[in-house]
Parts: C-alpha cells; sequence; structure tokens
C-alpha cells in the first residue's frame, strides 16, 4: 500500500533528471523554506526538468509548519494551476516534507510529491515512510496524514553543510534504528566519532542503512497499526523532553530531546523487558560524550508526565511505550506504572549529573 522509492543518490543532478522524465505530470513546483532556497536550490535549479518549475518558499522553522503557511502553498499551487497531474518537490528538512506532503496530499485530493531532504533528520526519518502534517492548536503534528511520496532523493552532500548540532540531532534517530534492528547496525552506529573531524563517506553508508530499516517497518505496517510503533522508541518520553524546553524558554532541538528519551526508555526497557545493562550503559556513554545534558528538577515531573499523556500512541488514557528487550527485540504497547516513568526520568538525572 505505500508505493515509495527511496534513492540514495551519489549525482543527484542526473538522478532527479531521469526519474522526473519518466513520470507523467503537467507541472513541476518546487517547494522551499527561506534557508534552502538560499543554500540548497542553486543545487537543483538547473536540472533541465526543474528549470522553468515555479518555486514557492515559505518561512523556515517548525513554528512555520502551521495552517496559514500551507495555506499560502495551496493558494500558490490553485493560482499557478496546478493539477491533480501536477508535481510538487519538496526541498527541506522535515518542516518541509511534512508540510509539503500534506499540502500534496490535499490539494485536490492529492497530487504527487517528491522529497529531496536537506537535513540528516529528514533524511534518516521525516521525509521518508509517508508521514505528512502540520502543528495546531499548539500540538505537534496535530493535523496530517499518511501521504507516500513518489520518491525521496538522499543526497548525503547536502549533509555537509549542517552544523554540528543538526548532525546530532539527525543521528540521535540513526542510534533508535539501530537500536530497534540488529546488532551489527547497533555496533556500527555506537562505533561511529562524531567528532568534529566526521568520515562523511561513512556517515553516508551509515544513512543507507538507517534509512533501510525504516523502509523495512513502513513497508510492514505503513499506518501504525503495529510494529511502525518501533520507530517510536524514545519518543514518548523524548517528546516530553522536548516540550517542556519549550515551555523553560530553552528549546532542544527535536533529536536531542530523543537521545535524553532513548536514555530513560533504555532504563525503562531494562526494568520491565531485561534490556541488558551492559548495553545500556554503553548507549548512555556514547549519547553522553556527544550530546548536551538537558537540565530538569524533580519539580517539572509532573509536567513531564503530563506531557507524557498526549502521546499519539495511548489508547484509553494508558501511557503506551515501545521497549526493547535487546537489540532487535521490540516490544510495543507496554504499560509502565508511574512510578517507574519518573525512576527513569531520574536515572537521566543522575547520569547526566543535572
Ligand atoms: N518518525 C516515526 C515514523 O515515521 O513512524
Amino acid at each position: 500500500m505505500i508505493d515509495q522509492k527511496v534513492v540514495i543518490s551519489n549525482d543527484l543532478h542526473t538522478d532527479l533528471q531521469t526519474f522526473l522524465s519518466g513520470m507523467k505530470y503537467d507541472k513541476v513546483f518546487i517547494l522551499t523554506d527561506t534557508n534552502t532556497y538560499e543554500k540548497c536550490y542553486p543545487v537543483v535549479k538547473d536540472i533541465p526538468v526543474l528549470k522553468e518549475a515555479p518555486v514557492i518558499t515559505i518561512q523556515a522553522g517548525d513554528t512555520y509548519k502551521n495552517i496559514d503557511q500551507l495555506s499560502a502553498i495551496w493558494l500558490r499551487l490553485s493560482n499557478e494551476g496546478a493539477t491533480r497531474n501536477s508535481l510538487l518537490v519538496n526541498l527541506g528538512g522535515g518542516m518541509i516534507t511534512d508540510i509539503g506532503g500534506f499540502a500534496g496530499a490535499t490539494f485536490k485530493r492529492g497530487l504527487r510529491t517528491v522529497n529531496i531532504p536537506t537535513t540528516l533528520m529528514a533524511s534518516v526519518d521525516a521525509a521518508v515512510g509517508g508521514k505528512t502534517g502540520i502543528n495546531f492548536n499548539g500540538l505537534k503534528n496535530e493535523i496530517g496524514s499518511f501521504y507516500a511520496p513518489a520518491c525521496v532523493f538522499i543526497d548525503c552532500e547536502f549533509l555537509r553543510t549542517l552544523d554540528r548540532d543538526n548532525i546530532l540531532s539527525g543521528y540521535a534517530e540513526m542510534i533508535k534504528h539501530a537500536l530497534i534492528s540488529s546488532m551489527e547496525t547497533y555496533l556500527s552506529v555506537m562505533l561511529f566519532d562524531l567528532d568534529q573531524q566526521m568520515d562523511y563517506s561513512f556517515l553516508n553508508k551509515l544513512v543507507a542503512q538507517s534509512v533501510a530499516v525504516k523502509e523495512r517497518i513502513v513497508a510492514e505496517d505503513p499506518r501504525e497499526q503495529g510494529i511502525r510503533k518501533a520507530l517510536n522508541f524514545g519518543h514518548t518520553i523524548g517528546h516530553a523532553y522536548e516540550s517542556l524546553s519549550f515551555r523553560k524558554n530553552m528549546p532542544l532541538l527535536h533529536g536531542h530531546a530523543v537521545a535524553a528519551g532513548l536514555v530513560s526508555e533504555l532504563y525503562l526497557s531494562h526494568k520491565r523487558c531485561g534490556f541488558p545493562m551492559d548495553q545500556l550503559r554503553q548507549v548512555v556513554q556514547y549519547i553522553k560524550e556527544y550530546y548536551p545534558a538537558f537540565v530538569f528538577d524533580c519539580k517539572d515531573y509532573e509536567d513531564l508526565y503530563e506531557l507524557m499523556t498526549h502521546d499519539k500512541k495511548n489508547e484509553g488514557g494508558i501511557i503506551n511505550f515501545t521497549l526493547l528487550a535487546k537489540v532487535g527485540e521490540v516490544h510495543i504497547n507496554q504499560e509502565v506504572s508511574k512510578e517507574l516513568i519518573l525512576e527513569s526520568l531520574d536515572f537521566y538525572r543522575e547520569n547526566f549529573g543535572v
């Protein structure tokens, strides 16, 4: 049911030209934000199939992933004669692939989209798998749909332009993919040196491996009825950390919050499902080495718990976790006592000295 092609491209120019030439469409549009218009659009603008394409540019940043900007995209498509046979190329990070994917899903009940992720987070996660949407009513991704792009082109050259924080942010999702997949993947990700002189060509290999994990899971369960919840490992508590960081006016990047969430949820995995302590310690050590600590205290616990009650995986008022018995052995729909959840927050603080 999900008909999505993912291309890890070493030659974006040729790959895009070949793919788009083989598609039938009446008009092609490009969606960028103010950053990707400046930094990434120049990379694709001379590709013959994209030369005449109108460019729709919206404000950069997740706070702009909203109904007003969505409406602005619809308006441009409508005013410039887009039809159901048109194509929308989303060039940007997760914000662009989410909102552009949703614009594509809804315009005239759906035109085809192509994603060209330009961040590590979007390459390994947001742009792949067909989740689209916008933030609404103060809640992240509150409105959206499952709508697979026709193709995702991942060109790791874009990663060289990212700052370190954004590399770390995307890498947290790669750690998650490794933990839910296999020991071999896990070891390759844990052994990668995320220092300043990063080996980009090896990172590209890890990206391909990580995307393959996600593709396999999404192919099995595109609409998150079951095993796709594995991709939410680390996110129940991670999203709560992220939301708290916004409330405290010290916003965490999504992946930094996920890294902290992985620490707490690995602790829950150890307590509830017997995840081995030595591997738990290894992941904690890795995250401690590279990621900044998220500072909170026990006065925040009730707020964090309340935030977890909004998680999309919850059913019947129960906070539903995805946990691991070991690397690659995922248990979805795990109920955990409030006491143990709060203990996992203690575990994070003890290990990160906050
Ligand atoms: N980001 C998790 C998923 O796509 O299911």
